[in-house]
């Protein structure tokens, strides 16, 4: 059994409904007011063919932007909080996935009065600003099972130009409600499924094999890594269903309540320039060195990975859990196809000076000098 003795808290100002159906409810939330609704193109139209959401539209004074890009843009965002600078709304709705809703909880924030001298960037690098903003009510529901982006305090945005990932985090980015319905995830396509899925799974292994994991983050990402076991592999293979879209959901908003205080770790670091400079999508990036990173982080076991092995396999025993998680990437095909995009083991080990992330990588329960042997046999993974 782990006691961490160390002091802590734990804070999440996000008001939550949780179920199928539960998009209903926002309507009794949203009714005579100005908002912004943040979406893809997509997600626009999934919103206004939804008899539950629809009612939003028709009942409120409603503006769209749903200009929303795959890993949104300094300078898109830049574009799109001048084109909406000076407009007033009373709430902010974002609705879709990780990048919607990262797209939405920035421009909510640099909407508000204090920022109309800024830029993004300035934002973004004077994260101490953030303190005495008032942003509009912010309101999330997600239409995948990944980012948790929903409950956390954090959007990101990429410099492509850079080829770099930023981040804004602190207390005026908080959504105020957040709807996890899967009913809205049901038609969300395989390959969506399964990176966004391991999003969720990765977040919740990062939040355990972290030196922020405290008693509540570890029970939520432990019960998150019994759902995502569970169930992704299930809808990867055709044989799942709504159980497993509502097992996922969940899984998705534990591991982002446990990352929300958290933080993620080594993986996400790594990850980075994994998506910057080869589009890999954001879960198999993150993916891809979890079974590496686990058995190096078995190194700093002070009894917290025999608990998870225990509620995942039924046993204490180590092996057992690195099994279960070589056994979940093999049957995801999480390493072909990563390597489907980097050219070569030397084109991957050529970016390690870049996967040191400030703020994740320092996260990691163990410490990391060298990411070569990591890098060298998550390659060689099956
Ligand atoms: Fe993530």
């Amino acid at each position: 059994m782990i006691f961490l003795h160390n002091r802590w808290n734990f804070y999440n100002p996000v008001s939550l409904y949780v179920g199928r159906g539960c998009r209903q409810e926002l309507t009794k939330h949203l009714h005579g007011q100005k908002i912004l609704i943040v979406a893809t193109k997509r997600g626009h139209k999934q919103f206004e063919e939804d008899e539950f959401l629809m009612p939003i539209v028709d009942n409120n004074f409603v503006t769209w932007m749903n200009s929303v890009q795959e890993n949104p843009d300094l300078d898109d965002l830049q574009y799109e909080i001048n084109r909406l600078s000076g407009l007033l709304f009373d709430a902010v709705l974002a609705f879709g996935g990780g990048s919607a809703l990262d797209t939405a909880k920035v421009i909510n924030v640099a909407l508000t009065s204090e920022c109309a001298n800024k830029s993004l960037r300035e934002l973004i690098q004077f994260s101490e600003f953030q303190k005495n903003l008032r942003p509009s009510p912010l309101y999330t529901i997600p239409t995948t099972s990944g980012t948790g982006s929903e409950v956390t305090p954090f959007a990101t945005v990429w410099d492509h130009k850079n080829k770099k990932k930023l981040s804004l985090a602190g207390p005026a980015v908080w959504a105020k409600v957040a709807f996890v319905d899967a009913a809205l995830t049901d038609s969300l396509p395989l390959g969506s499924t399964i990176s966004t899925g391991l999003d969720a799974i990765n977040q919740a292994a990062e939040s355990i094999w972290n030196n922020n994991a405290n008693g509540i983050t570890l029970g939520y990402a432990t019960r998150a890594l019994i759902l995502g076991f569970t169930a992704l592999p299930l809808l990867a293979s055709g044989q799942g269903g709504q159980r497993e879209r509502d097992q996922m959901a969940e899984a998705s908003l534990l591991a982002g309540l446990a990352i929300s205080h958290t933080r993620t770790a080594l993986c996400h670091s790594i990850s980075y320039p994994l998506t910057a400079h080869f589009a890999i999508p954001h879960g198999l990036a993150c993916a891809f060195t979890m079974p590496a990173v686990l058995r190096h982080n078995l190194q700093a076991e002070d009894g917290r990975f025999a608990e998870v092995a225990l509620a995942l396999t039924g046993s204490r025993d180590l092996d057992g859990l690195v099994e279960s998680f070589d056994r979940l990437n093999e049957s995801l095909q999480v390493v072909s196809r990563v390597k489907e995009k980097i050219p070569s083991l030397d084109a991957l080990l050529a970016l390690k000076a870049e996967m040191f992330t400030p703020g994740r990588a320092d996260n990691n329960l163990a410490l990391v000098e060298n990411l070569q042997d990591i890098l060298k046999s998550s390659w060689a993974a099956k």
